[in-house]
């Protein structure tokens, strides 16, 4: 990872997805999650404040160092206990079945092998566990899609890896967790940025 991955994108990105807007989604996300919880793409530590007071401990997920400097305020001013146990999304040291709940939040757009990480989301989950996401995707609208394929090659390079034009509804159905909730949406900015898929998905 060069100086630019490591030191100055986890910056950008704490900035860029601060503010109160997303801030509201979040806490929507996470509303319901309790117990053990699992965050995947930890990054710098924004959901934080947004954890339910149920939440007894959350394990957490990440390979940016720089993330985890950024999320030391937060970790801090929390309840809730929060250990980071592995870098990578798509191997999870984690026990079959070790975790109530599973968290992303602009996650899977950037993890290489998305099916892998969600492969390994529901291996970890309980039966019964909730797989809580806010991702951003594909969009619904084929003109912009067509604009998500194009632009998706110059964001992978300047974005740590992030696609634009996954389907993450597909990606979660296709992993064996059945979707129980589902909205999608446009934030505010570039459309091709901006379709989120908000939801939770259950373990069988
Ligand atoms: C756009 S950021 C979102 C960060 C955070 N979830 C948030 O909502 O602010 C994407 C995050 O995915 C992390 N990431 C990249 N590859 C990963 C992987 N293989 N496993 C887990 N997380 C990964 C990045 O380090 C980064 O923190």
């Amino acid at each position: 990872m060069g100086f630019y991955e490591a030191q100055i994108l986890p910056r950008v990105v704490d900035r860029a997805l601060g503010g109160s807007e997303l801030g509201r989604l979040r806490a929507r996300v996470a509303a319901g999650l309790d117990g053990e919880v699992l965050e995947v793409g930890f990054g710098s530590g924004r959901n934080v404040p947004y954890y339910p007071a149920a939440v007894t401990r959350v394990r957490a997920v990440d390979p940016a160092e720089v993330g985890r400097k950024l999320a030391a305020q937060r970790v801090a001013a929390t309840p809730v206990p929060v250990e980071y146990v592995g870098l990578d999304g798509q191997t999870l040291p984690l026990a079959d079945e070790s975790v109530d709940h599973v968290l992303t939040t602009w996650t899977l757009c950037t993890i290489p092998d998305a099916d892998a990480a969600l492969a390994e989301i529901r291996r970890v989950l309980r039966p019964g566990g909730g797989f809580h996401f806010l991702e951003h995707g594909r969009s619904n609208q084929p003109t912009v899609a067509r604009w998500q394929d194009r632009v998706t090659p110059v964001q992978r390079r300047i974005a740590g890896g992030c696609h634009l034009n996954r389907r993450i509804d597909a990606l979660v159905a296709g992993s064996g967790l059945e979707i129980a909730q589902l909205a999608t949406y446009y934030v505010k900015g570039p459309k091709v940025m901006t379709y989120m898929y908000e939801g939770v998905a259950t373990k069988p």
